[in-house]
């Protein structure tokens, strides 16, 4: 579908409520990709190419290694001859599909031991490693011709290393998971509630600088600058809300525990099923809050004042 005289989207429903989109931006000279989504949508994805007239599509931009977004990287660099981009830390998650099922799915293995099931769940949504070609970091330019250039810019939070994109002709911020899903049966995750606030005030800042024509994410209908404050706001509540719910666990509790207990009891208060994504974040939000003296921590246990 196309979005705007520059962008065009491919989009499918991985539940009743979530899309995933991918993007292609159009220049003259040549065109990029902006995520592969899953293994299933390369053929979307080439209609999408297809679509919008594109002769020469030279760069797929991975925003960061979650599956949904890595998933067709194989097939497509095979059919377009094209690079892999993705953000610097990023590349061995896209390369080798062993290190990434470890890396993803076994934070914590004692807790959440490796299962065959999710294994090929997850390594299914792709079409396996590809080599990264190029690693991207904030300032990039890219000049698709004279009148259409896209700037990189680091969203870290949801992972530790992501990108995003705006498209200056457009007044378009591409973005992929810099804001997650807020409302779903299970925590999307960031990997860092500091760095994720921080990647939030980012946004917020050059939404206020540029405010935005339209705003395009993976996992959200296209919006524009109101839409985005919006997200923004439901994303800060989400943070606070997980440390509250941390804290007051452990003021209820009465006694130190440890993070199984912990993160069960925040999937249970806030009604998200036992997952590894989820499992990731209760520890990252423990992690920050042992270092800014919210919470002791002795041992393996954790314990308020
Ligand atoms: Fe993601
Ligand atoms: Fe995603």
């Amino acid at each position: 579908m196309k979005i705007n005289e520059k962008i065009f989207a491919t989009k499918i429903m991985l539940s009743d409520t979530i899309p995933l989109y991918t993007y292609l931006v159009k220049g003259k000279d040549f065109s990029v990709l902006i995520d592969s989504g899953i293994s299933s949508m390369f053929q979307d994805i080439v209609g999408m190419v297809e679509e919008s007239h594109s002769t020469n599509v030279r760069i797929l931009f991975n925003t960061h290694p979650h599956a949904d977004h890595i998933g067709s990287n194989k097939n497509l660099k095979t059919k377009y001859d094209l690079l892999v981009a993705a953000p610097i830390g990023s590349e061995r998650w896209i390369e080798d599909m062993e290190y990434h099922y470890e890396q993803f799915c076994l934070p914590f293995p004692e807790i959440l031991p490796h299962s065959d099931d999710t294994k090929q769940e997850i390594l299914g949504l792709m079409d396996g490693g590809s080599k990264v070609d190029l690693s991207v970091s904030e300032g990039l330019t890219i000049t698709l011709d004279p009148k259409t250039q896209l700037t990189t810019f680091t969203f870290p939070g949801h992972m530790l290393y992501e990108i995003g994109f705006i498209e200056h002709s457009t007044n378009t911020l591409i973005l992929g998971d810099a804001i997650t899903v807020y409302e779903a049966g299970f925590f999307p995750g960031h990997l860092s509630p500091r760095q994720y606030r921080a990647t939030l005030k980012k946004l917020a800042d050059l939404n206020r600088e540029h405010h935005f024509t339209q705003v395009l994410t993976a996992h959200f209908e296209p919006t524009d600058a109101e839409g985005l404050n919006y997200l923004l706001h439901k994303i800060h509540y989400l943070i606070d809300e997980i440390d509250w719910t941390i804290h007051q666990i452990l003021v209820d509790a009465g006694e130190p525990l440890s993070l199984e207990p912990i993160w069960k009891s925040v999937c249970d208060r806030m009604g998200r099923i036992y997952e590894f994504r989820g499992l990731a974040m209760v520890h990252a939000h423990l992690k920050e809050a042992v270092q800014d003296g919210r919470i002791l921590q002795a041992g393996d246990l954790y314990m308020v004042n």
